[in-house]
């Protein structure tokens, strides 16, 4: 049972062996990562696994990332080639997530019955200690109810999840604002399964050309599925913001609310889930028709935004 509020932790020794002692128990906590709250469970224990399901509303289908300290911790749990060895080098710790050949260390439930394991090593200070003291593999999706939009404050996690869980830990607004990059190396090259907090780009420079593998319906990581991060008022992208609208802009320009007023993508990542919950927030008080979010260019970080934002206008 979880308590009607959770525990609100904070950034010192003794929160963080209350987490661990939580995960320990088998309990559920938000735990703060440089790309947006996960909602942390012990990954051995297949009761508190099941509780993140049941706790998102998540189709059991729809697998889990394994958070992990490091690199060596991460050869304990999955296999690692040496292409993902080159990946992990780069851009570990950071916001990317490989999906590898699984060792079976984790529960079933964590991968949904699938050979593979995704796991990423989180660079967030505060998600590093909490796996040092807990000393295990931690599952976490993000920390939202299912197809709602991702958590970056622990007040959202709070909102979406209270009664549901036992704690948060409280570190302040995630710098990147964006789910890790999902990438699957195998024979036929390195796959692109979710546009994330690392820019295609940044991969390519490291790895060479990616394969796609976005295709909508296939669902293999949660980026596939069609509809996703909604917003409760319809979500326009584009065009002229019409009256009776919440206009959220993006450099220069008025609106009621703007992802970044010098157009910088890095902010404007940042900032993305906070804007929509405030704006979804806002078009509610006011009665608005509508949010509609200015054009983002589709090169570095904004092709990971244009994503989040195409589902999340999907009716
Ligand atoms: O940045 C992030 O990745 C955040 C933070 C908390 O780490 N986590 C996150 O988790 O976004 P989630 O569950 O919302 O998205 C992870 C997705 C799963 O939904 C799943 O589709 C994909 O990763 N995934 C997990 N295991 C997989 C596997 N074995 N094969 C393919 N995709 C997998
Ligand atoms: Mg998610």
């Amino acid at each position: 049972m979880s308590p009607s509020h959770p525990e609100i932790l904070h950034n010192n020794v003794k929160d963080i062996a209350r987490v661990a002692e939580l995960l320990r128990a088998g309990g559920l906590v938000g735990l703060p990562t440089e790309t947006v709250y996960g909602l942390a469970a012990d990954a051995r224990n297949p009761q508190a696994v099941a509780r993140i399901f049941a706790a998102k509303g998540r189709p059991t289908f729809n697998p889990l990332i394994v958070h992990l300290p490091d690199l060596g911790s991460v050869t304990q749990v999955a296999e690692l080639g040496a292409e993902a060895r080159v990946l992990a080098e780069a851009f570990w710790p950071g916001p990317m997530t490989l999906v590898l050949p699984s060792r079976g260390v984790v529960a079933d439930l964590v991968s949904g019955g699938l050979a593979t394991i995704a796991v990423r090593v989180p660079a967030h200070p505060l998600a590093q200690q909490v796996l040092k003291t807990f000393g295990g593999p931690i599952a976490a999706p993000s920390a939202n109810p299912s197809g709602q939009i991702s958590p970056t404050m622990a007040q959202h996690v709070v909102n979406g999840l209270s009664g549901k869980i036992d704690a948060v830990l409280d570190a302040g607004p995630c710098d990147v604002g964006l789910e890790s990059t999902i990438l699957a190396p195998g024979p036929d090259g390195l796959r692109l399964l979710r546009e994330g907090g690392i820019a295609r780009e940044q991969i390519e420079a490291v790895a060479g050309p990616l394969t796609s593998d976005l295709t909508p319906g296939r669902v293999e990581a949660p980026g596939q599925m069609e509809r996703h991060y909604a917003t409760k008022a319809p979500l326009h992208l584009g065009g002229i913001p019409q009256p009776g609208e919440i206009s959220v802009g993006f450099g220069p320009g008025s609106a009621d609310m703007t992802l970044s007023d010098t157009g910088d993508l890095t902010q404007a990542a940042a900032n993305l889930f906070a804007i929509l919950h405030q704006a979804d927030a806002l078009a509610t008080e006011r009665n608005a028709s509508g949010i509609r979010i200015a054009s983002i260019p589709e090169t570095g970080l904004g092709a990971a935004i244009n994503d989040r934002l195409r589902r999340a206008a999907i009716r």
